[in-house]
This record gives structure tokens, C-alpha cells and sequence, in this order.
């Protein structure tokens, strides 16, 4: 199926990466990106605010042609040109046969245009942080000081590119990204060397109902004994409030990306600063880098690193 997003505007970069990792091949025109694939994975996206199912494009209004609909409603994302949503809604509506209806149509029409073309689809899918809410670090019910926001948590998981199988967090406190990557339908195994974390991530799993696809094991990622994982994915110990237990930061780190390789050929890993140094000494090959805030005064790097 071919499929048409409108990339957040915030971190476009990002965005873009997010869902070309989910969507290999995908294009990007500005704000716009068209990819092939299945629609399944959009609604793990979460820096995409909309996307359809294309059912035309071209470059002038009138040239669009759109098929009939019992009902419907035309909704418009213009991310360039200056013409109004209102005037696309009023050229557009007229070639379409079927009721209007606004409350509840029965497909969401929706154009995106970058202002040189213009791309109708059925609407599929449509961003909203409300649905992450249940899982926000003040919901769960054991709390870690550090713990990622579901959106965040999810980033790092689609920036993987695992569309099915398992991951690996090896400082997984209480298990921010491995609640997400379950909820996305992965498996996900964690480690975290404080008993009362790795607990606290039992728990959450417990609480949400995801049981059946985490496992946490209470340990030193650094002598732990585990399996392969399509991916590993990870927000490093910062040192203060997300304990290091005794151990040097530069060296745990080098000592864990050492030993992340022998457990998966893929690394996503956020920290505080930049690690590329650090992780090129350890073998790992910087495939992508990104610096973002994750709120006004955090910013954070994401590293995507392979063998
Ligand atoms: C930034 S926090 C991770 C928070 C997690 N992403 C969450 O959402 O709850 C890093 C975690 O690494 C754990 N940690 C530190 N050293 C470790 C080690 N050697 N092995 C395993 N876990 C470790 C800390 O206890 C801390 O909970």
C-alpha cells in the first residue's frame, strides 16, 4: 500500500528517521514522506501526526481524481504554499460523490500538500500523546526518578527498525522502554542491577498486561549471561539519581558497549552527551546521530549504531 505522512515539525529529522527505520525506501518532501509498506506499524509512530492511503496525487487541484464514498469529510495538511485549507477543502469537495458528513463520515478524506503538489488519501492514522497517557511515568505503578516518557520510549524502539521480534534493554529501571516495545507487540527483556527497579519493572509489566512478552532479570548487565536480540535499546545511566553503583561513567559505558555486541548487530542507546567516540572504540559503526531536547533545559543524544 502507498502510504503518505506529514512529519512532526518539531525534530522533521527525527521524524524522518523514526519512520524511514519502520518504512525503508521512504521519501520525504519537506514535511510530506510517502513510503510502501503495510499500514500496521503507523500506529507505533509518534513523530508522524497523520497519515492515509494515497488514492491520487497531482500537481493542480482539478487534476485529482477521487473515487465515491457513502460519506466523508476533507480535512487538509498544508505544510507549504500559502493557499488557504479552506479553498483546497471547497475545489476538492465538489469531484467527490457521497454525503458530507463532518461528526462522523465514513472515511476522513485527508489532502496533504506541500504547496507545489498535492497527495488525497483515506486517512489512517492520526497522532495523539492523550492515547500514551495511561503509561505516563506518573500512571505506572512503580516510579524510577529517570524513567522515559512512553513518546520518547517509543522513539528509541521504532528508530531500531524491528517491526517483529525482541529487544533488549540493559539498564531498564522500571521498565520505560520495555513497556512500550511490549505494547507495540515486541518482546522485550530487560536487566537492571537494582533489585527494587527490576522489581518495580515486573510490576509495571504486571500492571498493564504485558506480563506474557517482558522479562526482567535482576542483574550487572556487565557479568549477565542472555540471549540475542534484534535489537538493543537503551537510555544510559546518567550517574546521579539513576545510579552507576560504585562504577566510573566512562568506563561502565565502554565496558557495556564491549558487551552489548555480543548480544545484537543493532544498538540504540540515549545519553547525555555525545558517545560516538566512545562507541566507534568499542566496534559499534554510528549510523545515525541526533541531539534533541526532550524538554526545554534535557537535551539528549540518540546514537543508532550497527556492527
Ligand atoms: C536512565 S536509568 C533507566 C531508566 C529506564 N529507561 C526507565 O524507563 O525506567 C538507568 C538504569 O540503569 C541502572 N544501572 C546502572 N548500572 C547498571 C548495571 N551495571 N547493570 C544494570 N543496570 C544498571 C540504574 O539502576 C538505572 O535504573
Amino acid at each position: 500500500m502507498r502510504l503518505v505522512l506529514q512529519l512532526s515539525s518539531g525534530s522533521p529529522q527525527l521524524a524522518e528517521a523514526e519512520a524511514a527505520a519502520l518504512y525503508p525506501g521512504l521519501q520525504r518532501h519537506g514535511l510530506v514522506a510517502t513510503a510502501e509498506g503495510s499500514p500496521k506499524l503507523l500506529c507505533r509512530l509518534v513523530l508522524t501526526r497523520f497519515a492515509g492511503k494515497l488514492i491520487a496525487e497531482a500537481s493542480a487541484l482539478e487534476k485529482l481524481k477521487l473515487p465515491p464514498y457513502k460519506s466523508f469529510a476533507i480535512r487538509v495538511s498544508r505544510v507549504g504554499g500559502s493557499e488557504p485549507s479552506s479553498d483546497i477543502i471547497r475545489a476538492i469537495a465538489p469531484k467527490i460523490r457521497g454525503k458530507v458528513n463532518l461528526e462522523s463520515p465514513a472515511k476522513v478524506i485527508r489532502i496533504f500538500t506541500d504547496g507545489r503538489k498535492y497527495w488525497a488519501t483515506e486517512q489512517l492514522y492520526e497522532y495523539r500523546e492523550k492515547s500514551l497517557a495511561v503509561r505516563d511515568v506518573n500512571a505506572r505503578l512503580a516510579f524510577h526518578p529517570t524513567s522515559l516518557q512512553p513518546k520518547y520510549a517509543r522513539l528509541l524502539v521504532n528508530l531500531s527498525g524491528v517491526a517483529h521480534g525482541k529487544i533488549l534493554d540493559p539498564f531498564c529501571g522500571v521498565g520505560g522502554i520495555v513497556l512500550e516495545a511490549a505494547e507495540m507487540g515486541l518482546r522485550a527483556e530487560g536487566v537492571e542491577i537494582s533489585e527494587r527497579y527490576a522489581e518495580g519493572a515486573r510490576e509495571n509489566a504486571w500492571f498493564y498486561r504485558l506480563e506474557k512478552r517482558i522479562r526482567v532479570d535482576n542483574a550487572d548487565f556487565l557479568s549477565w549471561k542472555g540471549g540475542h536480540y534484534d535489537a538493543i535499546v537503551t537510555d544510559l545511566p546518567y550517574g546521579k539519581s539513576s545510579g552507576l553503583f560504585g562504577r566510573k561513567l566512562d568506563s561502565l559505558y565502554s565496558k557495556a558497549f564491549v558487551k552489548m555486541k555480543s548480544h545484537s548487530s543493532k544498538l540504540v542507546a540515549m545519553a547525555q552527551k555525545d558517545l560516538t567516540p566512545m562507541l566507534r572504540e568499542a566496534g559499534w559503526h554510528v549510523q545515525q546521530k541526533f541531539d534533541f531536547y526532550v524538554h526545554r533545559s534535557m537535551r539528549r543524544h540518540i546514537h543508532v549504531c550497527s556492527l
